[in-house]
């Protein structure tokens, strides 16, 4: 039986954090052993902001680490880095020559980051959602494993593939590109803050004290944790939309302590903040420590993450050569005599 693939990334851009392991990662950990599961480091992605040339090439190495450290098994995945395969670009030019402006100009994201920019917007960071269509659409994705917050992209990458390729260029019984389906699994699907229970965990934060990223040292976290924002309430609960941090922490914990939402729930429902915290620090601390473990092996030995990735780019660029070329074909380029 043909394996449904599936495709998703995470920037390397500053230390990843609880969002972007239980809204992403931990779910493509889930997925590689019954699907064809690829998973790249974003890097093209990180440059459309500002971005120190001297951390890139150790941040996407470290990221590629993380995967592993986190369950992704180089056996059953596809482990690569995007610049590493030349198609993203190039597939991503020619979306570019058929994605209206409009389309692009109206992404939530690129509003939210070009406010943050200020007068220094590049053409990359409007652009970014079509090279995230091009990651996607040259795998012939089936599903993209992504928190909520990318859930517009994927949108887009599906509008692009079907009306913008397949219905200009390909033919009902023939299309051109798979249009691809986002997954996004409730639970994880959106971290917030731990200073603001309105706003996503984001690297972006000025405030470190907002996020947990996946290797901070044990006293470091149970200090943020016992530093987050509460409310003044005795008890947790869920689904209270006057309590948005007591939603976020409280879910936290159901995740973290692996006891899920009912137990946790039933747990906390008559305790206090002091007691709470210490159980949501260690719950962490236990959460991540086996993640930090595994890094700090990995890390150590480069030539193990070297061998990976340049097998990960061989696998994926057999089948992204195969997608730009149908899509240069289908748009009628004079092929290489
Ligand atoms: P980024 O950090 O923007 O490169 O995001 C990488 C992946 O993590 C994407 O699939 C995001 O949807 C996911 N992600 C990022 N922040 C969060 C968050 N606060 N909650 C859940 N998922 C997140
Ligand atoms: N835009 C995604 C994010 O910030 C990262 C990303 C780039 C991605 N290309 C992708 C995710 C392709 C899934 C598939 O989270």
């Amino acid at each position: 039986m043909v394996q449904s693939r599936v495709l998703s990334g995470v920037q390397p851009t500053g230390a990843l954090h609880l969002g972007n392991w239980l809204g992403a990662i931990r779910n493509w950990v889930e997925l590689q052993h019954d699907h064809d599961t690829f998973f790249c480091v974003v890097d093209l992605h990180a440059i459309t902001v500002p971005h120190d040339p001297h951390r890139l090439a150790e941040d996407t190495l470290s990221t590629a680490a993380l995967y592993l450290a986190c369950g992704i098994d180089p056996k059953c995945s596809t482990v690569f880095v995007q610049s590493h395969v030349q198609a993203h670009a190039e597939l991503c030019w020619l979306l570019n020559c058929v994605t209206p402006l409009n389309w692009v100009e109206r992404m939530i994201q690129f509003k939210e980051k070009a406010v943050k920019q200020g007068d220094n917007v590049s053409v990359g960071l409007l652009d970014y959602p079509v090279l995230m269509a091009a990651d996607i659409l040259l795998y012939d994705a089936d599903l993209v494993p992504v928190g909520e917050d990318q859930k517009q992209h994927l949108e887009l990458a599906r509008d692009i593939a079907q009306q913008r390729i397949n219905a200009r260029f390909g033919s009902d019984d023939a299309p051109v590109l798979k249009v691809p389906k986002p997954l996004i699994l409730k639970e994880g699907a959106r971290v917030m803050s731990l200073t603001d229970g309105r706003s996503k965990m984001s690297k972006s934060d000025p405030n470190e004290g907002s996020r947990i990223a996946l290797l901070d040292a044990p006293e470091l976290i149970t200090k943020k944790i016992k530093r987050a924002k509460t409310d003044p309430q005795m008890g947790l609960e869920f689904d209270n939309p006057e309590r948005p941090e007591t939603e976020n922490l409280l879910g936290l914990y159901a995740i973290l302590s692996g006891k899920g939402r009912q137990a946790a729930a039933e747990e906390c429902a008559e305790m206090g903040w002091g007691k709470f915290k210490p159980l949501l620090a260690e719950a962490a601390v236990t959460a991540l420590e086996p993640i930090q473990t595994r890094y700090r092996e990995l890390i150590q030995d480069r030539a193990e993450l070297n061998r990976v990735l340049v097998d990960g780019r061989d696998r994926a660029n057999a089948v992204a050569e195969a997608t730009v070329a149908r899509v240069r074909s289908s748009l009628g380029f004079l092929g290489t005599p």
